[in-house]
């Protein structure tokens, strides 16, 4: 049986109480330089929103031309514009284990979808070659949630090629480290290349809802066409221009350098931790970890006040496997002393394990 569900999100776990370690947004006080753009738009909300000078500033952080940039609510309108426009499509492919709503929103607009399925036992690496040479559709995320793996730059941009759209769900690119150094959305020499960013983790506006699209001009026409009239708000407009000047990108910068010490707190803590395997080489703002019975130990937690985010309902993950959030290193130490406990009670470890590292290969299915 299988406890798959796109539709399941962790924000149905963080429920009130709990130490939330199931939500990937940052907590943080939003600074005064967005905060203040944000809240300035309240007295101005008369007008239609103009898209323009945010449109402008997102790329000039990325040095396109405007053209080459399409504001959205949040990364997954993105992905509800790319399966309504590319409708034609006759051979879309999803790389999981990924963020569940590519494929939802690609179900939704009526495509057959199928998946490519990284296994456990290579730390769930991209291999641009499991990828069919004839697939015209590529939904790929680099850092990937929920496995937390960075993909090579250059392994991603292997699966671009003339007939192909291939779409790179860059939603956490900014929590991998001064520079994003795998991120391709700067690259404007490959073809069918669309780059989905979002501003809803770092910058903790999940409820603005902010996020946009950088592909090559005559694309990005296609996908605008699909998008709802006056779809992105002036407050979230300003937030946009925002966060995408040198102030924003610096903030960036040092938060990314942060959350990687707290990262590498969080995977030493959990390495020690007999029956529980931390999964490839995490480089996102969470951590995936095997540890057998997952389920009685993920509500086990949820007693002694902790959510995590279960791993069964994400595509090509089974029972074994839960999601968690870095936090500051106190959180962290809690968590960890806690699920240390929860695993003494719980009993020894069954289960099958993350995959040998000479594991099964990907392989492709029908979803
Ligand atoms: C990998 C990934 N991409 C995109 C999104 C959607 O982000 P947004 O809030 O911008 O729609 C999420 C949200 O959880 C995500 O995890």
């Amino acid at each position: 049986m299988t406890a798959e569900d796109l539709a399941h999100h962790g924000d149905a776990e963080a429920t009130p109480g709990l130490v939330d370690l199931a939500v990937n947004v940052r907590r943080d006080p939003m600074p005064s330089w967005l905060a203040e753009p944000i809240a300035a738009t309240l007295h101005d909300l008369a007008g239609y929103p103009d898209a323009g000078p945010a449109t402008a500033a997102v790329a000039a952080r990325h040095h396109r031309p405007a053209a080459e940039v399409l504001l959205t609510a949040g990364a997954a309108q993105g992905f509800v514009l790319l399966a309504q426009a590319l409708r034609d499509a006759r051979r879309p492919v999803v790389v999981h284990p990924q963020f569940t709503e590519p494929e939802a929103a690609l179900r939704a607009a009526g495509h057959r979808v199928e998946r490519v399925l990284l296994p456990a036992g290579t730390g769930f690496r991209l291999d641009p070659a499991l990828v069919p040479p004839d697939a015209d559709l590529v939904f790929v995320g680099n850092p990937t949630n929920p496995t937390s793996v960075l993909h090579p730059a250059a392994d991603v941009a292997a699966l671009a090629r003339p007939g192909r759209v291939l779409v790179v769900d860059e939603a956490f690119a900014d929590t991998t480290g001064p520079g994003e150094p795998e991120s391709l959305a700067s690259r404007r020499d490959l073809p069918g290349l669309v780059v989905l960013r979002s501003l809803t983790k770092t910058w903790g506006l999940a409820g603005l809802r902010i996020g946009y699209l950088l592909a090559a001009a005559d694309l990005i026409t296609r996908l605008a066409a699909a998008q709802p009239l006056w779809a992105v708000s002036t407050p979230a407009l300003a937030a946009a221009t925002a966060c995408a000047g040198p102030r924003a990108v610096a903030a960036e910068r040092d938060i990314a350098v942060r959350l990687a010490a707290d990262r590498d707190h969080l995977v030493d803590r959990l390495r020690a931790l007999p029956g529980v395997t931390v999964a490839g080489r995490p480089a996102s703002a969470f951590v995936l970890i095997n540890v057998a019975g997952a389920d009685r130990v993920r509500l086990a937690l949820r007693e002694r006040g902790y959510a995590v985010r279960r791993g069964d309902t994400f595509p090509g993950l089974g029972a074994d496997w839960l999601r968690v959030a870095v936090r500051d290193t106190a959180t962290t130490d809690g968590f960890v002393a806690t699920l240390a406990e929860v695993l003494a009670d719980t009993g020894p470890a069954t289960g099958a394990g993350p995959g040998r590292p000479d594991g099964p290969d990907g392989r492709t299915e029908d979803a």
